[in-house]
């Protein structure tokens, strides 16, 4: 695997690998690696000709500095991780390249993507995402960005930025590698104890429900379900649950209206926050 740590070092070589008519794919992560990524590294690896990963934890899309510190970070190991997948290059970036003085990129317009559910949580949080997108965009150039839908709004947030800029990139929603219970794989749940552990599937459980029950019952009654659901569990502090607009993320009253439709929750275990969604109806 090639590693770079100067942007124009990978220029160069990405530059040279499209002139000779390569595909190129990337999956932009903050490290920590678990399956979850290597499923976006598959895809991107079964897809494209050269696929580039980056490891960046980006300092802009932390509001709170202790949780940046506190970041898992576990390079070596992700590197094992990314040449046994087999994925060509590694590019691993500092903080001063990434945003050198006086750098400037648009003025993007979310429209209210960016206002519910986790934006609510972490003000300012897919301000830095779609920054740091964007600056690595700028770097990698590739043919293909591989994002997962673990992180719906986060995917929804970057499409749109996508549609605001006219660079010729696909964007690929890759579906949420799951465990073997259902658990939604995360870098958090190495956190959770075994007992929390044994519990957190029922997040998923209850999405599932939620998407059994679309057919037949409306939004209003398949949202009180499943909050009186979450709500049940004991060791469960529901954060939010919404059933929003796939593609606006605002919310929604009356299915007939949308086209799509996607339930997203956010549940503390403890003191871990674990998210997870369900596309209840598709596009
Ligand atoms: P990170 O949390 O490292 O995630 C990197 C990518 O892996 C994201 O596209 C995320 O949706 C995807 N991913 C994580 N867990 C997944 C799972 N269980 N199934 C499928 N995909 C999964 O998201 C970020 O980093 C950052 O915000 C980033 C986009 C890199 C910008 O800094």
């Amino acid at each position: 695997m090639l590693l770079f740590k100067k942007e124009k070092d990978l220029k160069a070589f990405i530059q040279q690998e499209k002139l000779a008519g390569k595909k190129v794919g990337f999956v932009p992560t903050m490290g920590a690696l678990h399956d979850g990524h290597l499923s976006l590294m598959a895809l991107s690896l079964e897809t494209t000709d050269v696929t580039v990963c980056s490891i960046f934890v980006n300092p802009t899309q932390f509001n709170n500095a202790d949780d940046l510190e506190k970041y898992p970070r576990t390079i070596e190991n992700d590197i094992v991780m990314l040449e046994t997948a087999g994925v060509q290059v590694l590019f691993l970036p500092s903080v001063e390249e990434v945003y050198p003085k006086n750098l400037t990129y648009p003025d993007f317009d979310f429209n209210g993507l960016d206002h519910l559910m986790e934006g609510e949580h972490r003000p300012g949080h897919f301000e830095g995402v779609a920054q740091v997108v964007y600056r690595l965009l700028d770097i990698v150039q590739p043919t293909d960005l591989f994002m997962g839908q673990k992180d719906y709004q986060q995917w929804r947030i970057i499409q749109s930025m996508l549609e605001q800029v006219d660079w010729d990139i696909k964007l690929v929603r890759c579906p949420i590698a799951r465990a073997t219970d259902g658990l939604a794989l995360s870098s958090r749940n190495v956190r959770l104890t075994e007992e929390a552990r044994q519990i957190a599937p029922k997040i998923r459980q209850i999405l599932s429900k939620a998407k059994a029950e679309i057919q037949d019952l409306s939004i209003g009654e398949v949202k009180n379900n499943a909050v009186r659901r979450l709500n049940k569990i004991e060791a469960f502090k529901m954060d939010y649950f919404e059933i929003v607009d796939g593609q606006s993320l605002q919310l929604v009253k009356d299915k007939s209206n949308t086209q799509s439709l996607v339930a997203c929750t956010a549940v503390y275990i403890a003191n871990i926050r674990l998210i997870d969604n369900i596309i209840l109806k598709a596009l």
